[in-house]
């Protein structure tokens, strides 16, 4: 079966067509690396999947969001190494996101006031950014450099740069969130500037056979946002500046964050885990208004993804809703080179392995997204399922 078979992104070879996907893991308290995060990727890479990925990692101090976030720095080198050396000895590559979560960042966490493309009110933090200025922008370029250099020297066969989900480089891309006035808004290449500098360099510093991920949205999922048809050139620009495969998924962390997920909102799950008083009656009260819900399905994200496919040259890497075999088969039947899976290897890391022996054919994901709660109470794992391979200790 062609999902099996080995497979490269730029210089990389992958030994098969299956990525875990960036699933925040809720592992890094004071932005450490800790023995929990590498053995909980060491795991998902002993089940199977040909890479895993580090989910989000914010490329600067000031680009967090929650305090057990990590950001990238020299004084984890070590600790990073010990976890690429991990995946390693379980035949598989490791990856990294990076990122820097811009307007939705804590000002409690980072000590000053957010940075964004606009000032924007955050509802969830209740915070309000200052304009990035020219100077803050070359920092924030520097800021992914350097990061995917560190990255380069833990010894991570790819990074994964967070161009999506209204993280800062879709804030920028995002007419909801850029109302700039200068060159970096307005028309779409105005909007794309700052992302596209961000990938062009980070390119020319880690050399044409590193691969260079992009995760992008094919739609943010509200009126004002990116739809399909400034994906499709975002995706096209994207290329151009040297992006080794993308990865087309959707929503705005902000304000349509399930829309990436579908499925149940976990609202009561989540608002326990609010530290602030005002932000759990909030979440109590007004979750279910204030959070969208998208019913799922299985590849919920998959006409997008294909023109999407159509319009680049490089590997369009399929997410969203693959949770069974024939859905595997679908997706490399539709030409797609790799697939991302998040919920089924949170729920079962050995998810791919079973599906190669043929013990299973599915998933026995609920999309319950109770997950997604748990990784701000001490860690991602599968509420649902009460074996528990991840299970909080
Ligand atoms: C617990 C959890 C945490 C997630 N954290 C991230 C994240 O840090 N970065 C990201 O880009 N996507 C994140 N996602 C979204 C996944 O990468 C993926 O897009 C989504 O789960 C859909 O894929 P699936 O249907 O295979 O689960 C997260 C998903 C889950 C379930």
């Amino acid at each position: 079966m062609k999902v099996f078979t080995p497979s490269k992104i730029a210089g990389l070879e992958l030994k098969n067509r299956i990525i875990r996907a960036g699933c925040f893991e809720g592992m890094c308290q004071n932005g450490q690396v800790t023995d929990q995060l590498i053995e909980h990727h060491r795991r998902v890479a002993e089940g199977g999947v040909a890479m895993t990925t580090l989910a989000y990692c914010a490329v600067s101090k000031d680009g967090r969001a929650f305090g057990h976030e990590l950001w990238i720095r020299n004084e984890i080198l070590p600790d990073l190494k010990k976890f690429t050396a991990a995946i390693h000895k379980e035949g598989a590559k490791a990856s990294i996101q990076l990122g820097h979560c811009g307007f939705f960042t804590s000002k409690k966490v980072i000590g000053k006031r957010p940075l964004g493309a606009s000032p924007k009110l955050c509802v969830f933090t209740l915070s309000y950014c200052r304009e990035m200025t020219q100077s803050d922008i070359e920092e924030k370029i520097n800021d992914f450099v350097n990061a995917s250099l560190l990255a380069k020297k833990a010894g991570f066969d790819a990074i994964e740069i967070h161009a999506g989900h209204g993280y800062l480089l879709s804030q920028f891309l995002s007419p909801w969130t850029n109302k700039r006035k200068d060159e970096y808004g307005g028309s779409l290449e105005n909007r794309l500037r700052f992302p596209v500098e961000v990938i062009n360099q980070v390119r020319n510093v880690l050399g044409p056979e590193f691969p260079v991920l992009i995760k992008m949205n094919q739609r943010d999922g509200m009126p004002e946002g990116i739809d399909i048809e400034d994906a499709i050139q975002v995706a096209k620009a994207f290329e151009n500046a040297g992006a080794s495969a993308l990865i087309p998924s959707a929503g705005f962390t902000s304000n349509v964050p399930f829309l990436m997920l579908r499925g149940n909102l976990p609202v009561k799950e989540m608002s326990n885990n609010q530290t602030s008083l005002l932000n759990r009656i909030g979440l109590k009260l007004f979750g279910r208004f204030m959070v969208p819900e998208h019913p799922y399905e299985p590849l919920f994200l998959l006409e997008g993804s294909k023109q999407i496919q159509a319009a680049v040259n490089i590997p369009v890497i399929y997410i969203g809703g693959t949770d069974s075999l024939s859905g595997m088969n679908q997706i490399m039947d539709e030409g797609f080179d790799f697939v991302q899976i998040g919920r089924a290897t949170i729920q079962d890391p050995d998810f791919v392995k079973k599906l190669e022996s043929g013990e299973i054919t599915k998933s026995e994901c609920d999309h319950c997204n109770r997950c997604v709660a748990a990784m701000d109470a001490g860690g991602v794992y599968c509420v649902s399922n009460e074996m528990g391979f991840l299970k909080k200790k």
